[in-house]
């Protein structure tokens, strides 16, 4: 199949490119780019007032596969990245049971064969995500994994940590922190603040992030291998991060939009939605999120997508952690950094389909001809009110409900292929 995108707006941050042009799609690569291409034997893409981008990776998603498919599964989860312009989804290891193994590496990758969207699979740091034994990293590596993290957990101990980070090193693998000190959470659910005491439930102390980030910077500094920081909510972490890269030390990092986009203030509805860990914090943290995307602080936006089911969300205090975010992600960074004039689009190419990527050692996220045609076309000026009912994600707790966006995915391609059309 052979498509011709006509007229496109193009985002090409890896490229150094940014206008109109037409994207000739042939056996699943860009073929060719320029002005009036032919469109003999092709089907032609009106894209007149689109924005035509490099897929986005995310490299931060709960595929829920194997184990709780009733929450999402390889083929849902991707299906809902290709509805959000994600092409390349990296999907976190606490699965029932966890991926630890090549013989669970390899049960993904195979149901992703048939899934609209590329997967690349994180392993865990330790056997069964206890934080008590590492894994075998060279067999994870050669299953197919990029990464290793615990992430759902923080890796407890500092020495099994270091441990960790070198194994991985030496194995040729990223390794991705959660950064979380369980004794300071102890059983606290929301930001620790005033939303936390107006509500009388336990708080999650910004201490918990903060220190574990301080050690895993600690841990880099000292062993010389680099660390990337999952999902950063907290003013004080990002000023860590940024003094970190100051002196050098091989750290990254990401945050999420809802982090960008929210503050705790969403959790006076008691609703369960709104929970994710670490937890909406305040304006004061938002704030300081969106300087550290300027600033270059935060390399990533990712998801953390975590789909849970209506049943576990229902109880406020009860439920488990987690946002879906696969479907939104795009259209709440335009919303909030792009249409607010923060951020350009060549910025926001950077943190969503470029940084991610090399930071994994995963090919593609641009519009170079020869490249795999993954690519997302969007209208960024489309308003749309967030429907959770109508996400293509088999759970809808989405903090995003009954937003309207500035955004919208309107195609996506995989390897040439439509895999999603608005
Ligand atoms: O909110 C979260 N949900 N944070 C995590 O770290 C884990 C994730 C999950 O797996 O549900
Ligand atoms: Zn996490």
């Amino acid at each position: 199949m052979k498509f011709l995108l006509k007229n496109g707006y193009a985002v090409d941050y890896a490229d150094d490119f940014e206008g109109k042009t037409d994207i000739l799609i042939e056996d699943g690569i860009i073929a060719a780019k320029g002005e009036n291409l032919s469109a003999e034997g092709a089907e032609v893409i009106d894209c007149e007032g689109l924005t035509v981008l490099p897929g986005l990776c995310d490299m931060h998603v709960h595929l829920r596969d194997p184990g709780q498919t009733y929450k999402e599964d390889v083929i849902t989860g991707c299906a809902a990245a290709a509805a959000g312009g994600v092409t390349a989804v990296v999907c976190m290891p606490n699965t029932v049971p966890a991926a630890d193994t090549p013989e669970v590496i390899e049960y993904i990758l195979d149901k992703a064969k048939s899934a609209s969207a590329k997967v690349y699979p994180v392993g865990c740091i330790t056997k069964g995500l206890k934080g008590e034994e590492l894994c075998d990293y060279n067999a994870l590596k050669a299953a197919g994994c990029v990464a290793v993290s615990d992430d759902g957990r923080p890796v407890e101990a500092a020495a099994m940590m270091e441990s960790g980070m070198k194994g991985a090193d030496a194995a040729g693998l990223a390794v991705i922190s959660h950064c979380e000190d369980l004794k300071v959470i102890n059983g606290g659910i929301i930001n620790d603040g005033e939303v936390s005491r107006q509500l009388g439930v336990k708080g999650m102390s910004r201490l918990s992030e903060d220190t574990v980030t301080a050690r895993e910077l600690a841990i880099s500094r000292v062993c010389g291998v680099p660390i990337h920081i999952a999902h950063v909510s907290t003013e004080g972490s990002a000023d860590l991060i940024r003094a970190a890269k100051s002196v050098g030390i091989k750290c990254t990092c990401e945050t999420g939009p809802h982090y960008f986009t929210l503050t705790d203030e969403k959790l006076l509805s008691r609703d369960a939605d709104y929970r994710m860990n670490p937890p909406l914090r305040t304006e004061a943290d938002r704030q300081a999120i969106i300087n550290a995307l300027v600033d270059g602080t935060i390399d990533c936006i990712i998801t953390d997508h975590a789909p849970h089911s209506a049943e576990d969300k229902a109880d406020f205090e009860k439920a488990p952690n987690g946002v879906v975010g696969l479907e939104t992600s795009l259209a709440a960074t335009l919303t909030e950094l792009y249409h607010k004039n923060v951020l350009t689009l060549k910025d926001i190419v950077k943190l969503m389909c470029v940084n991610p990527r090399k930071i994994l050692g995963i090919p593609g996220g641009s519009l170079r001809v020869g490249e795999p045609a993954d690519i997302a076309i969007a209208d960024i000026n489309e308003q749309w009110t967030v429907d959770p009912v109508k996400l293509h994600s088999k759970s809808h707790n989405s903090c995003f409900k009954g937003m309207t966006f500035k955004g919208k995915v309107k195609y996506t391609f995989l390897d040439g292929k439509s895999v999603y059309k608005d």
